[in-house]
């Protein structure tokens, strides 16, 4: 019997990943910026939502698949980019999640910032979804458009809540800010968990590299990060629209006003998100601002969600207050940090099974039927 069989739900994948993973790097994946108050308000107003439970409904033949921005899905999820996402898991792990993806049917979305390249993914599982931020080198953010453009990735992801970083308060106290500080602390956390450093060392080099041949090392991070663009405004939204022949979901959307403006200025969809709690700490949830959001897109475009999805009850709960999907961040890591490709595949069973008895017991047989009317 593996450990897999004896996992129930997202919390057993986190505690698995938790065991596996040294402790900056577990805490890299888990913590967020400064007291974690959205980290927690994320999931915590997700939990507080309560289903209408409904009998003697001919729910005999269900349906969950759906179409996010044109993609047809086989459920609302989304694997959301994670940068260095690739880390949980012999330095590999994007490639192994947009193979459990592509298996489960759903959208993979790759991080500008992953250690594996958008050629890489290609290979694996042909077109996917590309993230990018707007940096101050418009001729690199060509470059790497112009990329994603030829692997014909349908949607593009532009994520907005890098104006300025938040701290990582976890990363601070393990010294893994960029450049990581070797201190007896840290070596003891890794040599307790020999199978990832094995994994570590064997893997490829961790560097942004997408990067690889367009800046002069993409192993320097700081100089990376750098480039992304906290002067940029809407008016480079549409400077993006003229130059992108697909999709664009918006991705770091607050509030209704902020909705509005990213439609206006050319953007097919957003996804309300706080950045899973890393950036501005004492943000709304984004369960809590998902009502006003559709309100403020008003059927113009799609409205995604992210942050704090972490069952099938949660997809349920977002579809009920209008969004199309969920993007999953921390939901896929943790069960790619268990457990590599099987354990991202685990998570989305997991997540499957979840939707599909709530749906049933909500009394729906279609997921496009959720709506507000199925919680209390
Ligand atoms: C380790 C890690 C790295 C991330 N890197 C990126 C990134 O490169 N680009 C991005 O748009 N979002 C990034 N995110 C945010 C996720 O895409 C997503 O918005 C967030 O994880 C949702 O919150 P949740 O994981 O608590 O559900 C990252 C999140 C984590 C945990």
């Amino acid at each position: 019997m593996s450990i897999l069989d004896r996992t129930a739900t997202i919390q057993d994948l986190r505690n698995i990943a938790q065991r596996k993973l040294p402790r900056p790097i577990f805490d890299f994946i888990d913590g967020a910026a400064f007291q974690e108050i959205t980290l927690r308000a994320n999931c915590e107003d997700f939990d507080k939502i309560r289903f209408r439970q409904r009998s003697l409904v001919d729910v005999s033949k269900r349906n969950l698949s759906t179409t996010i921005l044109g993609q047809k899905s086989s459920m609302p999820a989304v694997i959301s980019p994670c940068g260095l996402g690739g880390i949980c898991w012999g330095n590999d792990g994007e490639k192994l999640a947009a193979r459990a993806a592509k298996a489960a049917d759903i959208p993979f979305t790759l991080a500008m910032l992953s250690i594996a390249t958008m050629e890489q993914i290609h290979e694996e599982i042909g077109p996917f979804w590309f993230q990018m931020c707007l940096l101050k080198d418009k001729e690199l953010m060509r470059a790497l458009i112009s990329r994603a453009i030829s692997m014909e990735c349908p949607v593009l992801v532009l994520t907005v809540t890098w104006a300025a970083y938040g701290l990582q308060s976890r990363s601070v106290r393990n010294a893994m800010m960029f450049p990581p500080k070797i201190t007896p602390r840290t070596l003891w956390d890794f040599s307790k968990k020999p199978a990832w450093v094995a994994r570590h060392f064997l893997g490829k080099r961790v560097a942004f590299n997408n990067f690889e041949g367009l800046v002069k090392d993409p192993g320097d991070l700081d100089y990376i990060v750098g480039q992304i663009d906290n002067a940029a405004t809407w008016k480079d939204l549409e400077w993006l629209r003229s130059i992108w022949p697909g999709k664009i979901l918006v991705k770091g959307i607050n509030c209704a006003e902020d909705a509005r403006l990213a439609i206006e200025h050319g953007a097919d969809g957003v996804s309300v998100s706080n950045h899973g709690g890393n950036q501005l700490d004492s943000a709304a949830s984004t369960i809590s601002v998902l009502p006003d959001v559709v309100r403020g897109v008003d059927g113009r475009g799609e409205v995604l969600i992210d942050g704090g999805v972490r069952s099938g009850q949660d997809i349920l709960k977002a579809c009920a207050h209008g969004a199309t999907a969920c993007l999953l961040g921390r939901g896929h890591l943790y069960g790619l940090a268990a457990s590599g490709e099987i354990g991202v595949t685990k998570a989305l069973e997991l997540m499957r099974y979840e939707l599909d008895v709530s749906t049933a017991l909500t009394g729906l047989s279609e997921i496009s039927e959720a709506s507000t009317e199925i919680l209390v």
